[in-house]
């Protein structure tokens, strides 16, 4: 079966970059994202090729070459799923914020709505793929809700987790380390579906790198994924800590272990601690999963990668303030990153904005730059924590484009994220206009101690 058309619903982080890849790999597919955000669509849509809602290098280009061709960006999902013959879920599944598994458990409601939608709409066979990250065993709810509120066509479930990393999404969808695809191997429909998904993905993916498994597999593989990269972040921030107390070197420490063939050199670069919306989300849900199945050890295991990871962002803002003499109130703090790592404009559980929260608490004064977020994503993101009142917020947290305007007259800078440009500042400007003694907080091993400390800086980075 050849596909000629496909729809993806949601056109966030992963809907918009994976359907443009697609796009411009397979010409002859009409690809339409649909969203009901309309905002979101009209900047995807938006002439300057620059205005697309997510900033991620090297997608410009993509959309550019392939929108209007074949790649299309609406907010009629009815009229997308009704033509296409493969529909990718791409919605969001946030961790639960109310009733039975809230603060653990994903919610799903997103993709139910998705899946009802489909069923209504439908009167030819559709192949529906699970790209959004699912707890295990969706499919078969999925299947129920398509198969009994239906028009009795046929639905073929798969599973095609996507791994790509925000910052670089373009170069992880063209050079995948794999493509992993679930389905019903084992029946002639599964059969054809998971063929038809394989081939979409061999106009640029070497065969040897698809992966065809079941889809119970493929779920957890990708809940498993995640819950891997994030426990290097959380064992090697252990390591920070126990370093800072014992003259070791966390970069050294991770040099040497990472040199280890068996253990390898990726994702051992300690932070501030880790942020994003995957990691702290899919643990949670793997914990939440584990505790279903009363399987208490599994749960605990893999809860304690978030309860580092917590202790991380509160130790370094606790650090902050005990090295300002015990108190920050009414001074000047100036955070440079808010994005939950560089080359993205995301800043969904970014550190900053649990290490801001905490200094102002204590009563500091913050003041933000970030080359990508706007400031009312900044503003959105304390307020959603529901800390202090909104004009509270507003009256305590400034927000400049300019990095030296936010250094000028501070007690101390926090380095938040690893913006390349923050290593290229100029430093001793910097350091000139600011209170002394001029304390510098490296969250993310980016700044050289010798050169800072020449300059008169009193330095501190997270493991050493
Ligand atoms: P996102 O919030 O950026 O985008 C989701 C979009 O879906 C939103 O624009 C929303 O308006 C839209 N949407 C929700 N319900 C809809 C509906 N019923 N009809 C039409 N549109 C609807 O989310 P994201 O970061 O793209 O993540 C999507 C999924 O992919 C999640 O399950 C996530 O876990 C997974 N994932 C994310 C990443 C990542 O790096 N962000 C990587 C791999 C997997
Ligand atoms: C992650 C997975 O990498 C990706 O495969 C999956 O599809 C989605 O979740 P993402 O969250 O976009 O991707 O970025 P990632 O590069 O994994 O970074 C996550 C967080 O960990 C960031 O805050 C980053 O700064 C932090 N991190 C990462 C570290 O602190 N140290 C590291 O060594 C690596």
């Amino acid at each position: 079966m050849r596909i000629r058309n496909i729809c993806c619903i949601g056109a966030g982080y992963v809907g918009g970059p994976t359907m443009a890849v697609i796009a411009q790999k397979c010409p002859e597919i009409d690809v339409t994202v649909v969203d009901i955000n309309e905002k979101r669509i009209a900047a995807w849509n938006d002439k300057n090729v620059e205005n697309i809602p997510i900033y991620e290098p090297g997608l410009p280009e993509v959309v550019q070459e392939a929108r209007g061709r074949n790649l299309f960006f609406s907010t009629d999902v009815d009229a997308a799923i009704d033509k296409a013959d493969m529909i990718f879920i791409s919605v969001n599944t946030p961790t639960k914020t109310y009733g039975i598994g809230k603060g653990m458990a994903a919610d799903l409601k997103y993709i139910e709505l998705c899946a009802r939608q489909i069923a209504r709409v439908s009167k030819t066979d559709k192949i529906v793929v699970e790209k959004s990250t699912l707890p295990v065993r969706t499919a078969e709810a999925l299947k129920n809700i398509l198969d009994n509120t239906g028009n009795g066509v046929n639905f073929q479930i798969l599973s095609n987790p996507e791994f790509l990393a925000e910052g670089t999404a373009v170069d992880d969808l063209m050079d995948p380390d794999r493509v992993l695809i679930g389905g019903d191997i084992d029946s002639a429909k599964g059969k054809e579906a998971v063929d038809a998904l394989v081939n979409v993905y061999a106009h640029w993916v070497p065969k040897s790198k698809i992966l065809t498994t079941n889809v119970w597999s493929s779920e957890l593989s990708k809940l498993t994924a995640n819950a891997f990269l994030a426990q290097r972040v959380s064992s090697i921030n252990a390591m920070s800590e126990l370093c800072e107390k014992t003259g070791a070197d966390v970069t050294e420490v991770a040099k040497a272990v990472g040199m280890d063939s068996r253990i390898g050199s990726k994702f051992l670069k300690s932070s501030v601690g880790f942020g994003g919306s995957c990691f702290q989300k899919d643990i949670l849900n793997l914990v939440y999963i584990a505790k279903s199945f009363g399987l208490h050890e599994v749960a605990d295991y893999w809860e304690q990668v978030i309860i580092m990871n917590d202790h991380q962002k509160r130790r370094f803002a606790s650090n902050i303030v005990s090295s300002l003499f015990n108190t920050v109130s009414g001074k000047k703090i100036a955070l440079l990153g808010w994005a939950f790592k560089k080359d993205t404009n995301d800043t969904r559980e970014s550190a900053a904005i649990y290490v801001a929260d905490y200094l102002l608490n204590e009563q500091a004064e913050i003041v933000v730059y970030d080359p990508k977020v706007k400031e009312e994503q900044i503003f959105a993101d304390l307020d959603n924590l529901n800390s202090r009142s909104e004009e509270e917020n507003r009256k305590r947290v400034t927000v400049l484009n300019d990095p030296y305007e936010v250094c000028r007259d501070a007690h101390a800078i926090a380095v938040l994220t690893e913006w390349d440009e923050f290593k290229e500042m100029d430093w001793g400007k910097i350091y000139k206009d600011m209170l002394k003694p001029a304390f510098l907080f490296d969250g993310r091993r980016l700044l050289e101690r010798k050169t800072k400390e020449e300059i008169g800086f009193e330095f501190y980075a997270i493991g050493s």
